[in-house]
């Protein structure tokens, strides 16, 4: 009996398969509810008591080591790449693809584009290399007048000028002299400003620009549509236009909104006033419009401009425009639900 069982042990000790079918059908046969070992273990009281003790060790060791046996070879199946064949685990829950995010300057100028598209505004754009006329000339800013101060512009060639843009009304004077009133669009698009890199400001940001002409356009025409954008995109309801002075507008008007007193940051941005200024706007001066062939006495029009840095700065409160040209994933990664 004894010996019996130290060949099955000897048996058991040289198993070797590479099939789970095999592995099984070993399993069934020594660990069974009807296998060896129960067979075996029913053995035990006939055996005299005097070998009883070497045979209950005997059978202990067979079954741990078929037992051992049967774990081994499951695991290294388990692991072995022919037993898995070429597809995998067909099974297995998959791999999570890691999605991409659009960069939060993208996300904010789409939502501006969408607010307008619903009111019938075009998407135009213009080449970022400008010339003078574009940028400066037909926008009522002759040579040396002292509003080309305003914004320090990078020239790439003098006279004649050519430069990069430095704000997105020079696409206006093109869409003007290309297409007839009635004219709804918005230019959105990256301009370039020689200016300090700070928290605040950069040499490059990104700027919408709206225009619409038409006859009979008039300012409550101009004050609505932008309180319907404030409304849309930041959920906010009062705004007031602030007289103010642009020399491609007259007149001419700077955009708050009422962000409210709320919060301590609240009270950061606004400077404890609780309003936010967010745009330059006004009606289309009418030197503008004969620099781009459009009849003045026929037509008029409003026409507007915002930053989508300072906008996505206020809508995700990002403390320093920096942030968005750093391609730091841990900031570009907080934009991946947003569209
Ligand atoms: N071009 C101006 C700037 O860059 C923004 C602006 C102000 C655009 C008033 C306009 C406007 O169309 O009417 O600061």
């Amino acid at each position: 009996m004894l010996d019996k069982v130290k060949e099955l042990i000897g048996e058991v000790n040289a198993f070797k398969s590479s099939s789970n079918e095999e592995v099984e059908a070993f399993r069934i046969k020594y660990l069974g509810s009807k296998g060896l070992l129960k067979e075996l273990f029913a053995e035990f009281k006939n055996v005299d008591p005097e070998f009883r003790k070497d045979f209950g060790q005997a059978l202990n060791n067979l079954k741990k080591s078929a037992e051992e046996k049967v774990v081994t070879l499951q695991v290294s199946l388990e692991n072995s790449f022919e037993e898995k064949n070429f597809y995998g685990d067909l099974t297995r829950p998959s791999e999570p693809i890691e999605l991409g995010s659009r960069h939060p300057i993208s996300i904010v100028k789409n939502k501006i584009i969408d607010i307008f598209n619903r009111i019938g505004f075009t998407v135009s754009e213009g080449p970022e290399i400008e010339d003078d006329w574009h940028n400066f000339t037909a926008l009522n800013l002759p040579e040396y007048h002292p509003a080309r101060d305003m914004q320090d512009t990078f020239f790439i060639e003098k006279d004649p000028d050519i430069l990069l843009r430095t704000h997105t009304s020079s696409v206006q004077v093109r869409y003007m002299e290309e297409h007839a009133p009635p004219i709804r669009t918005i230019s959105p698009g990256r301009v370039f400003r020689n200016e300090d890199i700070s928290s605040r400001s950069h040499c490059i940001f990104h700027q919408v620009e709206g225009l619409y002409i038409d006859t009979d356009v008039s300012f409550a025409d101009l004050k609505q549509t932008l309180l319907y954008f404030t409304k849309e995109l930041f959920g906010k309801s009062k705004i007031r236009l602030r007289p103010s002075f642009f020399p491609f507008t007259e007149p001419s008007a700077e955009v708050d909104i009422y962000w409210g007193l709320e919060t301590e940051t609240d009270y950061k941005i606004t400077k404890g006033t609780g309003w936010l200024e967010i745009m330059g706007c006004g009606m289309v001066d009418p030197n503008v419009l004969k620099n781009a062939n459009i009849d003045p006495t026929k037509y008029s029009g409003y026409a507007f401009g915002m930053g989508i840095e300072r906008i996505a700065m206020l809508l995700y409160q990002i403390p320093d425009i920096r942030m968005f040209y750093e391609n730091d994933k841990r900031f570009l990664e907080q934009f991946k639900s947003v569209i």
